[in-house]
């Protein structure tokens, strides 16, 4: 019996018997008596799209989020026909067609169901706005958990939630609060220890149920447009996020400088304030390698401009800045203000560029400057001259980097914070309301913004940063997580956000360290650094109303704590660039929630705040005032405490010591963690010896390790260097083989090798089989040895 209210509705419509079947190379087309026509098509083993439509009429084929790389289509398919159903096979599923009901069922080549409609496609006629609400109900398999979907702030596993897709302007969000800034429509279900993905690529509003009104159900609905998704087959997790990651996208590689530890405020200014600021960084030994420009450079907030009174000679202040290390970021909004004398304005009005309503008049909200115009950036002309506005300001001025901030887009005193749904959008010539365009309209404009700033700070790489976004979003920019707020249960949703974040194909992303609106005190704001510093973006940002939030705002005491870590940030970056290598290459994601790292284990469902760094380190927040430490769960396998270096079995919960200068921070065995020397920026040393700190195990692990030129293109052009590590330790020995490719020549031409937990004293050390005097490797101590980093098997020999 059917109790969901969505689907009870008696306007509900459903296919009947098929009656046609048809085949196009990579396409399957299933036709009902009523009209409902099923596209199926097989993108790759585990990478199935399926693609419903109504009275026969196939809409055209249209999509914001799909990647231009994605994989496209899998040749030379063949259905099964059997009285009752359609089968179709590839190497790792079944897909199963009900004919009396169009339903469909896939499993695994094993036979079991992975995935399994309840009533499957429906739909509902929409008689204001014509089209249909479509409909999917699936069946909730037992056990079955949830992950993935954006930047939603509640629990990361979602069994039991019902969550919203609608980019919103929400300041100040609370914990469960929906929708937020994001809509990523991709789920992920886990249920006897096999993963699936789901994407449905819908731009409208769109809605999901993961066993919230009933049990036994997960539907999603959107209220208008195609039922349109993508199911992505696992059986590990991993797999299926990076599926989803390689159909939308990853990002190309950041200068190294946007992985730097950034300063941010609403607003520095004026110039001398924003000077003040980056020579107290130096003054105090704390790296950064950026500053944020907020609204207020601008004159009277139109974009493209500068007050000259707050900023007489920006491209002075910019290079002198520049000079000391610091690279300037500045904000750009979509709202143009109304004013006849305005050249942004001038031009829009006269090429047409701005979003019309229904009835025809110009768009208009109110933004920070007032009454705004707004650009159709889903309109590639709009999106090409938006491009050519940041000419100036990045070829001329010199900002190295801009942030796109209200894209959502946010008007300001009108209760749904946002444009009125009739307003028009050429959608690429798909010409629509705002009710198609709203989830990618910020996604759009962060689209042009990047094509404009890589045009303009060309060969350098650009970096660009956005608070809206759809899937996709992550080809163009990074994120942060828009208004938050400064207290302990905002912390928590920090975590929560970037790992969810990550599995969402969109890993370069950070939180507002501290809490935009209201003040921490200084015991959280060091907690939020020790957290902040292992987010692939590091920005500290405050709405500044409350008072200050740099490194030096609190007491002495949080200021060397924060130093610490900014600094061990700075230690860690061939780490962190390598994982985002994996991202950008392999779409990994940068930071793994535990249940990513070991679905098998049943303890890591539910858990939602330990998660692993790149590959190989294990970080748990302390989410407390006054904590000394806390419990947390330590993953299958045996890990090194990063503080003592000891080793714990993990497998089970642990009370982990973290006063409040330290955070618990476990290094998988193993691993080799490759560390520059504390710069107070990027590229401010040279490096002249690159350390390895390696932890020993008796067994196999791998390590990688990624440089280049930190900025530039070179590297698409064979000039990296990758090192991949082969650890072997056995009772008396440690072996480390070292695989190299690409051209890169690193400037160091040693190693330091930190060997830890090492069993035994070294008696020996062979270099590429050839026997070397101690000696000669620098041995500091019983454990530091400094080699040349040419070699290709480093054999260390125990007594
Ligand atoms: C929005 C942004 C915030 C920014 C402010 C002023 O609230 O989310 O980061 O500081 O606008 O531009």
């Amino acid at each position: 019996m059917i109790t969901n209210t969505e689907l009870e509705y008696k306007g509900n419509l459903y296919p009947d018997q098929i009656v046609d079947f048809k085949k196009d190379s990579d396409k399957f087309y299933f036709t009902t008596q009523n009209g409902v026509i099923l596209e199926i098509t097989v993108i790759r083993n585990s990478t199935i799209r399926f693609r419903y439509a109504t009275d026969h009429v196939m809409e055209p084929d249209f999509s914001y989020a799909i990647s231009p790389d994605a994989p496209r289509g899998y040749k030379d398919l063949k259905a099964e026909e059997t009285d009752t159903e359609y089968l179709i096979s590839t190497a790792k599923v079944k897909v199963l067609v009900d004919k009396k009901s169009m339903r469909v069922q896939i499993s695994d080549l094993e036979g079991n169901i992975i995935n399994e409609d309840e009533l499957g496609f429906h739909y509902e006629e929409n008689y204001t706005y014509g089209g249909n609400s479509v409909k999917m109900s699936k069946i909730t398999q037992s056990g079955e958990s949830f992950y993935g979907m954006g930047d939603k702030a509640t629990h990361f596993n979602l069994k039991g939630k019902r969550v919203h897709n609608w980019v919103t302007d929400q300041y100040a969000f609370g914990k469960d609060q929906d929708p937020l800034y994001k809509a990523v429509p991709f789920y992920i279900g886990l249920h006897q220890n096999k993963a699936y993905g789901l994407f449905f690529d819908n731009t409208f509003k769109t809605h999901f149920d993961f066993a919230h009104e009933r049990r036994n159900v997960t539907s999603f609905w959107a209220e208008g447009g195609e039922m349109n998704y993508y199911f992505f087959y696992g059986p590990d997790m991993s797999r299926v996020v990076r599926s989803y990651t390689d159909l939308t996208g990853t990002p190309e590689l950041p200068p190294l400088w946007a992985l730097g530890y950034h300063q941010s405020k609403w607003s520095y200014f004026p110039e001398s304030r924003v000077k003040q600021i980056a020579s107290k960084f130096r003054k105090l030994k704390i790296p950064c390698d950026a500053i944020y420009l907020d609204i207020d450079y601008m004159d009277g907030f139109r974009c493209f401009t500068w007050d000259k009174t707050k900023f007489p000679d920006p491209k002075k202040m910019i290079s002198e800045l520049n000079e000391d290390g610091f690279k300037t970021v500045v904000m750009i909004d979509p709202g143009i203000k109304i004013d006849r004398d305005y050249w942004v304005y001038q031009e829009a009005i006269k090429n047409d560029y701005f979003c019309k309503r229904g009835d025809g008049p110009l768009m208009s909200g109110k933004v920070w400057p007032g009454q705004c115009n707004f650009p159709d950036y889903t309109n590639p002309e709009v999106r090409e001259w938006w491009a050519g506005l940041y000419k100036e300001l990045m070829s001329e001025v010199g900002a190295h980097a801009v942030w796109n901030d209200m894209n959502e887009p946010a008007v300001m005193e009108v209760p749904t914070k946002t444009a009125p749904l009739d307003t028009r959008h050429d959608f690429d010539g798909h010409p629509c309301s705002h009710r198609k365009a709203h989830n990618i309209y910020g996604m759009q404009m962060v689209r042009a913004t990047y094509e404009g700033v890589k045009k303009y700070v060309y060969p350098k790489r650009p970096f660009v940063i956005t608070r809206a976004g759809y899937s996709g979003t992550q080809r163009f920019a990074s994120t942060w997580t828009g208004d938050n707020v400064a207290t302990w249960e905002h912390l928590w949703i920090a975590n929560v956000q970037v790992q969810r974040m990550c599995v969402s194909g969109m890993s370069f992303v950070g939180t507002d360290i501290g809490g935009f609106a209201e003040q921490p005190n200084g015991e959280l704001f060091a907690r939020w650094i020790q957290l902040g510093i292992f987010h692939p973006f590091c920005r500290v940002h405050s709405s500044g109303d409350h008072g200050d939030q740099e490194p030096w705002s609190f007491d002495k005491e949080v200021t060397n704590i924060v130093r610490k870590f900014i600094e061990l940030r700075y230690q860690l970056l061939p780490y962190l660039y390598t994982s985002f290598y994996r991202y950008y290459k392999e779409s990994i994601p940068m930071i793994k929630p535990l249940v990513y790292h070991d679905q098998e284990d049943q303890q890591t469902h539910f858990r939602t705040d330990e998660f692993i760094f790149g590959e190989q380190i294990l970080v748990c927040p302390v989410q407390e005032p006054n904590a000394k430490g806390r419990r947390m769960y330590i993953p299958r396998g045996t890990w090194y405490d990063y503080w003592t270096n000891e080793t714990v079995e993990g497998g089970s919960e642990k009370w982990v010591d973290a006063d409040i200068d330290k955070i618990p921070i476990f290094i998988k065995e193993g691993a080799i963690i490759p560390k520059y020397p504390v710069q107070q920026y990027v590229g401010e040393l040279k490096i002249e010896e690159l350390q390895l700190d390696v932890y020993y195990k008796n067994g196999i692990e791998n390590s990688m390790i990624y440089e280049d030129a930190q900025d530039g293109y070179d590297y698409t052009k064979g000039e990296f260097s990758l090192r991949n590590f082969k650890l072997t330790g056995k009772e008396n020995e440690l072996i480390l083989q070292q695989f190299k490719d690409g051209n890169f020549i690193t400037t160091y031409e040693t190693f330091k090798l930190n060997l830890m937990g090492l069993p035994f004293k070294i008696k020996s050390i062979q270099l590429d089989n050839e026997s070397i005097a101690l000696k000669d490797v620098k041995m500091n101590g019983s454990n530091t040895i400094h080699v040349t980093k040419e070699f290709t098997t480093l054999h260390i020999i125990g007594k």
